[in-house]
C-alpha cells in the first residue's frame, strides 16, 4: 500500500463527534452478522482443540481487544485472558516498520497453551514480535488467531495462523477494533475507508 497520510490524530475533522462514521466508509466488507458467525465457529474450534488443557487467550492492544472480547465469550471451556500492548502503525495507513511493545502480560503463562488474538495479519511484524515476547514466559505452546488475513505481496515475517477469520484484499480497512488515527474502532462491521479520508488533496 502506498497511501500517505496528511491527518494527525488530533485532526479536528477526524475527531468531531457529530460526524457519522458510516459516511467515511467506501464499502462494507464484513457485516456484524458475518463477524458473529465466524467468531462463533472459531470459538468452537478452539474448544475442541484445547479441551482439558490450560488455555490463555492473549489479545494485542488495541485492535485485538474487540476480537478477544467476542472470542472469549464464544469459548465455553475454562481459560484466562490478558492483553499485550504493541504499536506499529502510528497514525499512518502504512506500517512504520517498527514494533513497540507497550505492555507485557500479567497473567502467569508458564505451562499454558497460549493463543494470540490479533485483529489483522498484515506485514507480520507485530505477530512475530509478540510471539517472541510471549515465549519468554515459558508457555506450553503459542498459536495465533487472526480475525483478518490481508493478502499482501510482501510479507515481512511469516507467522503460522492456526485460526483465521477472513481473507481480505490489500486495502486499508477499519471497524471491529481496527482504526485510522484511533478512530473507527467502534464500528460493528469491517469496511474499506474512503481514500479521501487519509490521502492528500493537493
Ligand atoms: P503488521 O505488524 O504489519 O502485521 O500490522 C499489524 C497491525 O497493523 C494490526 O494489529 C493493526 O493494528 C494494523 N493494521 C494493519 N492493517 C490495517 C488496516 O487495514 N487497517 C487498520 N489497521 C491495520
Ligand atoms: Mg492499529
Amino acid at each position: 500500500m502506498s497511501a500517505t497520510t496528511t491527518k494527525s490524530p488530533g485532526s479536528t475533522t477526524t475527531l468531531r463527534g457529530s460526524r457519522n462514521l458510516d459516511d467515511d466508509i467506501e464499502e462494507v466488507l464484513l457485516t456484524q452478522k458475518d463477524i458473529a458467525s465466524r467468531v462463533a465457529e472459531i470459538g468452537k474450534a478452539i474448544e475442541n482443540d484445547y479441551r482439558g488443557k490450560p488455555l490463555a487467550l492473549i489479545g494485542i492492544l488495541r485492535g485485538g481487544l474487540v476480537f478477544l472480547s467476542d472470542l472469549t465469550r464464544a469459548i465455553s471451556i475454562p481459560h484466562s485472558f490478558d492483553m499485550v500492548g504493541a504499536s506499529s502503525y502510528g497514525t499512518s495507513t502504512t506500517s512504520s516498520g517498527r514494533v513497540q511493545i507497550t505492555k507485557d502480560v500479567e497473567v502467569d503463562l508458564r505451562g499454558k497453551h497460549v493463543i494470540i488474538c490479533e485483529d489483522i495479519y498484515d506485514s507480520g511484524r507485530t505477530l512475530a514480535a509478540i510471539r517472541d515476547l510471549l515465549r519468554v514466559h515459558h508457555p506450553a505452546s503459542v498459536e495465533v488467531a487472526a480475525f483478518l488475513y490481508k493478502k499482501v505481496s510482501k510479507r515481512i515475517s511469516e507467522v503460522e495462523i492456526k485460526y483465521k477469520g477472513y481473507d481480505i484484499e490489500d486495502k486499508f480497512v477499519v471497524g471491529y477494533g481496527l482504526d485510522y488515527a484511533e478512530i473507527y474502532r467502534n464500528l460493528p462491521y469491517v469496511g474499506v475507508l474512503k481514500r479521501s479520508i487519509y490521502e492528500s488533496t493537493k
